[in-house]
């Protein structure tokens, strides 16, 4: 019955945005763990899977699965190597064990604003590291941002010193783990599905994201509110491996590597009114936003900016020069 259950959460979470597959066609599956119909990785998503099942029918077909319904944060970078998906878009924080580079997109007030990230993306340095882990077979294909992070709580933030004690949950990111214990708090790496019961249940007090995740994951509805922190950037890796991209025909990998391209253009564009409109959904829902005077911002910069130190020599310095001056 287990089985049966989840080949139909499976088949239900798999229909958005999938045409059936043909004989014939590469089926090419993308996983990703957000949900809900206005997140800016949701519309990206489906709009790859219908621009590939339109443009490239008889060859090509894409299925997507939302909301960790195929793999979670635990399981999808294995299963991409596995050839068990070919597409994900993980957050920039979950590299950690494959290298150390891209820890420059967690350091906390490196990005003055999403557009300050688009521009680091778009420069050279942004877009070798698209590169960065071919090593191991992965292969970026550009960045889809999602917006800058604020923090939650069980407890209105206003101050730094009001986390000191509590357990914020954060994704598998050394360098978000150094960010917490900075703010006198203590870490906890948890997979982005278990967020919401681990909020509700108290096993955490409070977590950061951005509008969009917050708004359709309901997580507003279990914290006392949010502040607008902005203090870090969240981003994904769309990504594929080498083996996949190696297995296509010349012409479809070009087709493939196009509207891949296209695609990114046109979810970066659209980002910022995602975030905006999935801001207004919480109010609207009775979420509780708090922003800060520009004292209180300087404190939280204070208190976070020596994390840069730590990590500087093993994302190298040269990396982290280039994003801070974007
Ligand atoms: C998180 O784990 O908080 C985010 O990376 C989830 C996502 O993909 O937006």
């Amino acid at each position: 019955l287990i089985g049966a259950v989840s080949a139909l959460t499976l088949a239900v979470a798999a229909s958005t945005a999938n045409a059936a597959c043909d004989a014939g066609e590469v089926v090419v599956k993308l996983s990703h763990v957000t949900g809900g119909t206005t997140h800016p990785k949701v519309v990206a998503a489906n709009n790859l899977a219908e621009r590939i099942n339109t443009e490239l029918n008889g060859q090509m077909c894409m299925e997507v699965y939302p909301s960790s319904t195929l793999f979670g944060d635990s399981k999808e970078l294995e299963a991409l190597l596995l050839g068990d998906v070919q597409v994900l878009a993980p957050s920039l924080s979950k590299f950690g064990s494959y290298t150390k580079k891209l820890g420059v997109y967690d350091l906390p007030f490196i990005f003055q604003d999403i557009d300050a990230a688009i521009r680091f993306t778009n420069s050279s340095t942004g877009k070798d590291l698209l590169n960065s882990m071919e090593d191991v077979g992965f292969v970026g294909l550009g960045y889809w941002m999602s917006g800058m992070k604020y923090f939650s709580a069980n407890k209105p933030l206003l101050e730094p010193t009001d986390a000191a004690g509590l357990k914020f949950r954060v994704q598998t990111s050394d360098v978000a783990k150094a960010m917490i214990a900075a703010m006198g708090a203590s870490p906890q790496p948890m997979a982005f599905s278990e967020v919401y019961g681990a909020l509700q249940t108290g096993v955490v007090d409070g977590q950061e994201n951005t509008w969009s995740n917050i708004y359709t994951k309901k997580f507003f509805e279990v914290q006392d509110g949010t502040t607008e922190t902005n203090h870090q950037l969240l981003a994904y890796f769309f990504m594929t491996s080498s083996e996949f991209l190696d297995s296509l025909d010349a012409d479809l990998r070009a087709d493939f590597l196009r509207i891949s391209d296209d695609v990114t253009q046109q979810a970066n564009l659209n980002v910022k009114k995602a975030e905006a409109t999935n801001r207004a959904n919480i109010l609207k829902a009775g979420g509780e936003i708090r922003s800060l005077t520009p004292a209180q911002r300087a404190s939280w910069v204070e208190a976070m900016k020596p994390v840069w130190g730590q990590f500087e020599d093993e994302i190298g310095a040269d990396i982290v020069k280039a994003a801070a001056d974007a």
